[in-house]
């Protein structure tokens, strides 16, 4: 039984006391592609920002998208999905609105036709007569992947965006690229080579949201400014690891994109793997991009290569199918829109990965992800060993249940520690108590998007929270295999879980194996 201790951590320091932020340089923003991302979350993003005052005065957003229409009607319709997707959108302060309408531009053609980098360029420049000198150009490909080859040379050969060879060079030339980077390491590769010929590593920002998420952050901060974890952040201590992202959402309106995708591709190159690498990462030197960046790459590279020969010992793939989500029927992925009706693509994978090195080797770390679970909820789990010898009489049949480090990503941001005390009373008897640490009741409720941190971040050159290429291909060469043997190997088991549920019975067949059992978050 577990009772739950909580202890309100008070916040030190107060606001007053947290060094000033920094604003953005000026710059012009030019966004490709109007779609879903610019609407739900590079607009708000941008708008908070500039209520935050973080936006510099010289900042303008030219926006490049096949459809006709002119500044006026693109300013509608960000203002309408403002009011939808900024959480404090409903009540658009006018005076907020009108200062930042007049920032926004909006250039109508093909991305394939020359002429639309001829319109781009022309409002480039009447845009940089109020940007100083300081400033720069943030170009953001906010397009289908399949564009970004393309789009990225004819910026470079028509001179819009130039190679910039010195960080320190002034205008700046910086370019966003969305996830997902590539769809194998073959595919990264190539990209990394178009991006090469095009620009300087430095000028280069590959997103992935998940590292401007205020909880992945703090594994930094966590693990690197307090002295007491450290020493027992290894295999000596800990027994295993468990890295979850459930969502309680299907695959929504994004079949097509999903069908090509499956998890692995979707969750695990990227935001998984970077939660991994931030856990097991040796301590860099510098709180500086390349140096975090290094170690990152360091244990990417120590993971251990999985063969097809051990491929069943490693990882399970699941499909969800019809269930019920918060009371309400939902259908399985086969029958969503867009999806083939015998699909093979996994909505769900668990993969053991082991890092051969001197800290955690034989620890398993053990991942997994999945739509359409109970709840949303991103959770790492450091598993302590448990006591060597318990000199304390436990019930017939009963265990002690070992310490564990519970790091709430999302929703209900926090950190617990789970630990062994004495229950009250003349027997000795033990219960399961966690102290907890909760982001809201210690700081107040946070209402800033990961976007907002990684777009601010470009526009100061702050590359610490974006993947490089040598990165994003150590991540591809660790899911590869697992993708190419299961895509080669149909399943004539899906769906194998129904929506609502944490996932396949092999799921926990796999990690009872193993000894351990799936943290339920
Ligand atoms: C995206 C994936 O990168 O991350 C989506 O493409 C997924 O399928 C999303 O739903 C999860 O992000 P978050 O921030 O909601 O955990």
């Amino acid at each position: 039984m577990t009772a739950r201790a909580s202890l309100v951590v008070a916040p030190e320091p107060t606001r007053g006391q947290v060094p000033e932020l920094r604003r953005a340089e000026p710059c012009t923003l030019i966004i490709f592609g109007a779609g879903d991302l610019l609407h739900r979350k590079l607009m708000p993003s941008l708008f908070h920002l500039m209520g935050d005052g973080l936006l510099a005065d010289e900042f303008a957003v030219i926006t490049v998208a096949r459809e006709r229409q002119d500044d006026a009607s693109f300013r509608t319709q960000v203002q309408s999905s403002l009011r939808t997707f900024a959480p404090d959108g409903a009540a658009l302060d006018q005076r907020a609105w009108s200062r930042f309408a007049e920032r926004l531009h909006y250039v109508a053609g093909e991305l394939n036709d020359p002429a639309t980098y001829a319109a781009l360029r022309q409002r480039m420049t009447e845009a940089d007569a109020n940007l100083p000198a300081g400033g720069g150009h943030l170009f953001y490909l906010a397009i289908p992947p399949s564009l970004y080859a393309d789009t990225i040379a004819r910026l470079s050969d028509s001179g819009i965006a130039p190679r910039v060879p010195d960080p320190l060079t002034r205008p700046w030339v910086r370019i966003i690229i969305e996830k997902p980077f590539g769809r194998s390491l073959e595919s990264a590769r190539a990209l990394n080579g178009c991006v090469r010929r095009a620009f300087a590593e430095h000028q280069v920002y590959r997103i992935d949201h998940y590292l401007g998420k205020e909880t992945v952050q703090n594994l930094l901060v966590f693990r690197f400014a307090n002295s007491i974890f450290e020493p027992v952040w290894n295999r000596q201590h800990v027994h295993h690891v468990q890295i979850t992202a459930a969502e309680s959402v299907g695959v929504e309106h994004r079949g097509k994109y999903y069908e090509e995708a499956g998890v692995v591709r979707d969750m695990f190159q990227n935001h998984l793997l970077q939660l991994l690498t931030l856990m097991a990462m040796e301590p860099p030197v510098t709180f500086s991009a390349d140096a975090v960046r290094d170690e990152k790459v360091k244990a990417l590279r120590a993971i251990r290569p999985i063969t097809p020969a051990v491929m069943h010992d490693y990882s399970v793939r699941g499909q969800y199918g019809p269930g019920v989500i918060n009371g309400k029927p939902v259908p399985g992925y086969r029958e969503e829109p867009d999806v083939a009706p015998d699909s093979a693509t996994p909505t769900y994978c668990a993969i053991r990965f082991m890092i051969d090195n001197w800290r955690w080797q034989d620890v398993p770390f053990y991942l997994r992800s999945g739509k359409r679970m109970p709840r949303r909820a991103t959770e790492i789990a450091i598993q302590f060993r448990k006591p060597p010898h318990l000199m304390f009489p436990l019930p017939e049949g009963q265990t002690i249940e070992a310490n564990t480090l519970g790091i709430r990503v999302q929703p209900k941001e926090g950190i617990s520690l789970r630990f062994e005390v004495k229950v009250p009373g003349i027997e000795v008897k033990m219960a399961s108590v966690d102290m907890d640490f909760g982001y809201a009741a210690a700081f107040g409720d946070q209402d800033h998007d990961a976007y907002e941190t990684l777009l601010l971040d470009c526009m100061l050159g702050e590359a610490t929270l974006f993947t490089r290429s040598d990165e994003v291909e150590a991540a591809w060469s660790v899911v590869d295999p697992i993708i190419d043997f299961w895509a080669n190997k149909r399943p004539d088991h899906f769906p194998n879980y129904a929506a609502g549920t944490w996932g396949p019975a092999v799921a926990d067949e796999f990690i009872a194996r193993e000894g351990a059992k799936w943290r339920e978050p």
